[in-house]
């Protein structure tokens, strides 16, 4: 089984990382055979989108030399995924836009029928927005979310109180569970549905020939 863990703040070790750290030490204790990875996207250097549309074509993206494509890879191997921000101006950062806008999973709906966990770290207000964008990330990608925790923090201080640990611990357990069921809700299956058959697939078969890497990635995963 593996979990990929995505850390969209730029702070290595600040609240996102700790917590995340705590994920992968539940992990380790309590289950076997998980490879968790955690991803720290400021570690990468990633460049911004060009918006060539290459990746539609090819089913890579046209820059290469900081390595997204290595973790979208991680993504496709994965049987579960955690994304984590900090909330920014009531949003992701500026860091996870960027990656995503990369990474190309919306188009081939990368996420179909994975389980996600998704962490948002805020000090003061509007909490619940960056959670909300990263929901909506994993729904419009084929994902499903199977818990959300929206952690208020203040700056500098360690989140691994005893509250915070059992909402970890709660959603680590959720999550294996649903990675074994392998059986998205109703809810996530009707909505993907509509999303592929009414919206994308009209637009990607209108022009086969400059879609060419998106329908490959539908072919490969039964889409
Ligand atoms: C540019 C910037 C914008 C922020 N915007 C908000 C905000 O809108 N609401 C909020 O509650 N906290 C906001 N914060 C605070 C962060 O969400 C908070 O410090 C978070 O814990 C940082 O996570 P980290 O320790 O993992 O880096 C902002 C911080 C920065 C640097």
């Amino acid at each position: 089984m593996n979990i990929i863990m995505i850390n969209g703040s730029p702070r290595k070790n600040g609240a996102t990382g700790k917590i995340l750290a705590y994920y992968k030490e539940y992990f380790d204790k309590n289950y076997s055979g998980i490879n968790i990875e955690i991803i720290n996207l400021i570690d990468y250097n990633i460049k911004y989108c060009i918006g060539c549309e290459m990746c539609y074509k090819t089913g890579k993206c046209a820059i290469t030399d900081d390595n997204v494509e290595n973790i979208r890879e991680l993504i496709k191997k994965s049987d579960g995924i955690i994304f984590s921000s900090p909330n920014y101006a009531s949003n992701v950062t500026g860091l996870f836009k960027t990656f995503y806008d990369r990474v190309h999973i919306t188009m081939e709906q990368l996420l179909y029928r994975k389980p996600c966990v998704t962490l948002t770290i805020y000090e003061n207000l509007m909490g619940h927005k960056a959670t909300n964008v990263l929901k909506e990330l994993v729904m419009n990608s084929g994902g499903y979310t199977v818990k959300s925790l929206t952690i208020k923090n203040e700056f500098n201080v360690n989140p691994l109180n005893d509250k915070n640990k059992k909402n970890i611990e709660y959603s680590c357990k959720i999550l294996i569970k649903k990675i074994k069921k392998n059986a998205p809700p109703l809810f996530s299956k009707i909505y993907t549905k509509i999303a592929v058959n009414i919206f994308l697939k009209p637009f990607v078969y209108k022009d086969k020939e400059k879609h060419k890497g998106i329908i490959e990635s539908w072919i490969e995963n039964k889409i």
